[in-house]
């Protein structure tokens, strides 16, 4: 996994930014289309009453593969990431402009029902959320709301076949009927994993998602990101470059709201041409 080596990455998080807005590219810098899209952003702003988060941004999601939000905090990525499945509609005062679609539907027209569009644009948030219910039920929750299984067996066959895929079923197989919230955090994020993926997505969206895990859980996690990408299209938001670099085969590089660069992971992290990504990812701005 990961064809970087750490040490070409510095590991900078959250540095304080100097940079003027007119250094923002008008244009992103590299390519934002790929041959195979599962989901296309053309032209996408979003604010927040007057304020714009997101200004402009054009991207291609590619299926099967993974792709790294990067950048400081407060630059939008959690905005553009929540767009991508609607979860932005329940925020009052947010308003998107622009066109988004999956599989060339654009998921905003009117007569999109966001229940269905959720279970196949999935979410993993920052902190683990297990319902308080058991194992079990927290795995069997969507295939219920769904309809996904006619009969109980059918039912144990989706939370057995999620939790081997989250890589959590020989921890948790002789205990499904006890509280989700009863696991470690890494166990839960893994749940919180099963749970999304037991629906079947097209796209799994992964707010940082390992930032309240150890070490060890992170690596699990990054492994398991890594295994699912030949299955879904991923998501990923994170600080660590050294994360983007493991998990990810593009990374997108937003500063202020607008998407500066896009391109492969390795070419991004050593040899980017923006002078904004370059000063980010080596840690100096301005
Ligand atoms: N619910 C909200 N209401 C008003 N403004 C918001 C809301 N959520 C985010 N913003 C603003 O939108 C901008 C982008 O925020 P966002 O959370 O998308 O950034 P981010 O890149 O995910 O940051 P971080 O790395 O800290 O998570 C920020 O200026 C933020 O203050
Ligand atoms: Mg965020």
């Amino acid at each position: 996994m990961g064809s970087l080596m750490d040490t070409q990455i510095m590991n900078i998080v959250d540095q304080p930014q100097s940079l003027e807005i007119s250094n923002i590219p008008s244009e992103t810098v590299g390519d934002v289309h790929v041959d195979h899209p599962r989901m296309t952003a053309r032209n996408v702003n979003v604010f927040y009453g007057d304020k714009c988060a997101i200004d402009d941004v054009t991207l291609d999601i590619a299926e099967k593969q993974v792709i790294s939000f990067i950048g400081p905090s407060g630059c939008g990525k959690s905005t553009f990431l929540r767009c991508l499945n609607r979860m932005n509609d329940t925020i009052d005062t947010c308003r998107i402009e622009g066109t988004i679609a999956l599989d060339g539907q654009d998921i905003y027209a009117p007569h999109v029902d966001v229940v269905p569009l959720r279970a196949r644009v999935g979410m993993v948030f920052q902190k683990p959320n297990p319902f308080p219910k058991s194992i079990y039920d927290n795995v069997a929750y969507g295939p219920r709301i769904h309809g996904l299984a006619s009969r109980r067996a059918e039912l144990d066959d989706i939370v057995e076949n999620s939790l081997v895929r989250a890589g959590l079923w020989d921890e948790v197989k002789d205990r499904l009927g006890q509280p989700g919230t009863g696991l470690s955090g890494g166990q839960q994020q893994r749940l919180c994993i099963a749970r999304a993926i037991a629906v079947s997505p097209e796209v799994i969206l992964m707010d940082e998602p390992c930032s309240a895990l150890d070490p060890i859980a992170t690596a699990r996690i990054e492994e398991l990101i890594h295994e699912l990408s030949t299955e879904f299209t991923i998501v990923i938001v994170t600080h660590s470059m050294q994360q983007a670099a493991r998990v990810s085969q593009r990374t997108a590089y937003f500063h202020l709201g607008k998407l500066v660069e896009v391109g492969e992971t390795e070419q991004i992290f050593t040899k980017p041409q923006h002078e904004m990504t370059h000063n980010y990812i080596t840690g100096r701005f301005g």
